[in-house]
């Protein structure tokens, strides 16, 4: 019987036939029944050494391997949540967060490996020290400060307006990359490890004073083409800066805040989007286009190359891109290329 027609039965219960003022007692409400709950038992072995870490007694089958995660660090404090990785095959893929353990192919007594991802740091931090590097690197070299060329040119600026211009559209750029690293995007992974900020900086701050260097060099001549090259290399830069900002804000439109979802980019009413239609990741279109337009304004070799292998790099990241939206989705548009229309 329901519970709250007992207790309005209850209450309207009429007084006992014999007279008594006694009122009568409400009916017990019917007792629900429950299903017992068959706990799991979950082992963490070491994936390299397969010795037993951990054993867990009674765990919850609806855990999240998050929260197991969480029930693992309390036995060893120095292995945080953010920087294990379980999987259930000691080579297989990392467990994501949010897998349910009843929902995983193992029994109510589970194995899962461990392995250590090393010190880790957050995404933020690692994109500022990134791409704070680049601009204050370049700034040094725009103002030449003492140290890096001829004494005679300390705090000296160059007498070619393409040069203060480069300067603008660099600074814009990575300016632009802070904000949208604080403000715009919703990244799904919070942290990754520490050794990876040395090799990122290590190539954005590289390759920025390596330009720098050559862009600000008192000897530095404008190029071939004069303004005309300037001006449409400008309007490259510029619209690929506005294209890539808008796909990074139609990314974020896809994810609610604080959610870690993924779905299929469509093009918006923006018609920066519509590359959408033809490419999987054309924010890293933009960005080509983008380092294509500061090449051809410069006109300087250092930058050709950043241009070309930053367009490597975003390519295999693309096609991995690319691959992982045909597998996740089945109805994903088949026209779209990763990074190039109709090419690549
Ligand atoms: N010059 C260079 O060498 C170079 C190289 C690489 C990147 N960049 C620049 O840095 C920017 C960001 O790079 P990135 O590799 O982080 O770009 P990305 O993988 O396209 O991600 C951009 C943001 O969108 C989110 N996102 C991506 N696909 C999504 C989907 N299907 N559903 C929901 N959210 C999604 C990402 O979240 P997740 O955290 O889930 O990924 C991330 O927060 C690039 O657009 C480019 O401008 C420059």
């Amino acid at each position: 019987m329901d519970i709250n027609l007992v207790a309005l039965e209850a209450k309207q219960a009429p007084k006992k036939a014999n007279g008594s003022k006694r009122p009568v007692k409400p009916a017990k409400p019917a007792k629900k029944t429950k299903k017992a709950v068959v706990f799991f038992e979950v082992e963490i072995l070491c994936a390299k050494t397969k010795d037993k870490l951990c054993f867990l007694d009674k765990v919850d089958p609806n855990s999240t391997i998050g929260e197991i995660k969480a029930m693992f660090h309390k036995s060893h404090p120095q292995w945080y949540p953010a920087r294990q990785s379980i999987r259930l095959d000691a080579k297989g893929k990392s467990l994501k967060d949010e897998d349910i353990l009843q929902n995983l192919p193992v029994g109510t007594t589970a194995t899962l490996y461990f392995r250590d991802l090393g010190a880790q740091i957050s995404w933020v931090t690692v994109f500022l020290t990134e791409y704070g590097g680049p601009l204050l690197l370049y700034l040094m070299f725009y103002f030449r400060v003492p140290f890096i060329y001829n004494t005679k040119y300390d705090f000296t600026t160059s007498k070619h307006w393409v040069v203060h211009l480069a300067c603008m559209c660099h600074s814009f750029h990575y300016v632009k990359r802070l904000l949208e690293t604080l403000f715009v995007h919703r990244f799904s992974h919070g942290t990754m490890p520490l050794r990876n900020i040395f090799k990122n900086c290590t190539y954005y701050w590289g390759f920025s004073a390596w330009m720098a260097y050559y862009i600000n060099h008192p000897l530095y001549t404008p190029p071939a083409y004069g303004e005309q090259q300037v001006q449409l290399a400008l309007i490259i830069f510029l619209f690929c800066q506005i294209g890539n900002f808008s796909i990074h804000i139609a990314l974020r439109n896809l994810r609610p805040p604080g959610s870690k979802a993924r779905k299929i980019p469509y093009p918006t009413k923006n018609p920066f989007t519509w590359l959408f239609l033809l490419v999987s990741c054309p924010n890293y279109t933009y960005e080509v286009g983008s380092w294509v337009g500061f090449t051809l304004m410069t006109q300087c070799l250092p930058v050709a190359f950043f241009t070309l292998v930053g367009f490597i790099q975003m390519m295999i990241w693309a096609k991995g891109k690319h691959r992982s939206y045909l597998k996740e989705f089945r109805d994903y548009p088949r026209l779209r290329s990763p990074i190039l229309p109709f090419m690549l």
